[in-house]
């Protein structure tokens, strides 16, 4: 029972691009985030509004909404971890915000220097806010099956965030596994308690491939009905604040294992490839995506 679409919610330019060591250009933001969209990706996460003394490689958050203000054919959320986030992002032209938990309480606390329950706090203003323009809140939970200080984290603690992300009024909530610690015999026990409480076509996974295990949790989350999968180009990605943790799943080997399983994405694999190669080179690195350097050898 695998769904037959499946939306791919790109990350690369958020996800990927924070966890640079170097300053990464505004132009060249832009011409990844164009290149994203056009290969077919619905929705790409273009940036952060977030403090700038926190994630100096996404300051020029501003400087990316302007420069694709006019773009078609994809979502452009941002990161927003508060009321002064939020309106910066709104006076720049997003037309969606995500916000962003934790299910670990360490994590929180290294990431948004607060406890959980001062976030959910501090969410409900950013939520309420978003209500009275209209504009969608994803709501993002870290650590969903472990953390970097407190190692596991209980599906039944995951499911608490989860519920008071859904009451408060995110359209969409992503499970993160922050630092890829996750395998289909933690991932699946987490996925119950978590569809226990909110509706599944409202949740979206989030992998990191630290331990190579992002697609095989990706398969059995399809396979439990989830139908919403992040994903960042070439792997790139990982949160400044959870150490070891490394890149996201690629979106090239989700889009080769998702054309596979005969399930539409919409996005065109050798666009996307393009895309990947563009930053890479920029980068001056080879693809974490193993389907990127396969197709590319031929
Ligand atoms: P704080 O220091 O507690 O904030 O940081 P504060 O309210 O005390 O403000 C301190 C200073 O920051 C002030 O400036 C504020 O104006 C400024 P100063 O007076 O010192 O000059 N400030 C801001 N500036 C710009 N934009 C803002 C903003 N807010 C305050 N929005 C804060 C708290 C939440 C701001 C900080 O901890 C922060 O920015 N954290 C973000 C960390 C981050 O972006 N992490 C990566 C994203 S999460 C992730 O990667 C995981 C995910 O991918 C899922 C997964 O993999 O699991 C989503
Ligand atoms: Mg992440």
């Amino acid at each position: 029972n695998i769904p037959e679409f499946v939306k791919i919610v790109e990350v690369g330019p958020r996800d990927g691009l924070q966890n640079e060591k170097h300053i990464i250009p505004t132009a060249i933001k832009v011409e990844l985030i164009k290149l994203l969209v056009s290969s077919g990706l619905p929705v790409v996460e273009a940036t952060s509004f977030v403090s700038p003394k926190w994630v100096p490689q996404l300051a020029d958050g501003k400087d990316v909404m302007e420069a694709i203000r006019n773009l078609k054919g994809a979502r452009f959320p941002v990161l927003t971890p508060n009321l002064k986030g939020f309106e910066a992002a709104v006076s720049a032209g997003a037309k969606e915000v995500a916000i962003f938990a934790s299910a670990s309480e360490s994590f929180s606390k290294s990431n948004i220097n607060c406890s959980i329950e001062d976030s959910l706090i501090r969410y409900r203003g950013v939520v309420l806010a978003a209500k009275e323009l209209s504009i969608p809140v994803r709501g993002y939970i870290s650590c969903v099956v472990g953390c970097p200080v407190e190692g596991n984290v209980s599906p039944s603690q995951v499911a608490y965030v989860v519920r008071e992300l859904y009451d408060m009024g995110c359209s969409e909530i992503s499970l993160g596994d922050t630092i890829g610690v996750g395998t289909p015999g933690t991932v699946i026990p987490m996925l119950e308690a978590v569809t226990d409480v909110v509706p599944i076509d409202k949740l979206a996974v989030h992998f990191h491939d630290t331990y190579g295990q992002a697609l095989s949790n990706i398969l059995i989350s399809l396979q439990m009905g989830i139908a919403t999968v992040d994903s960042s180009i070439s792997g790139l990605g990982g949160c400044p604040y959870a150490k070891g943790a490394s890149g996201n799943v690629s979106t090239e080997d989700v889009v080769y294992m998702l054309n596979g399983l005969g399930v539409r994405t919409d996005v065109d694999l050798q666009k996307l490839i393009l895309a990947g190669e563009y930053i890479c080179k920029h980068l001056g690195r080879s693809s974490g995506s193993k389907t990127a350097v396969a197709l590319s050898k031929v």
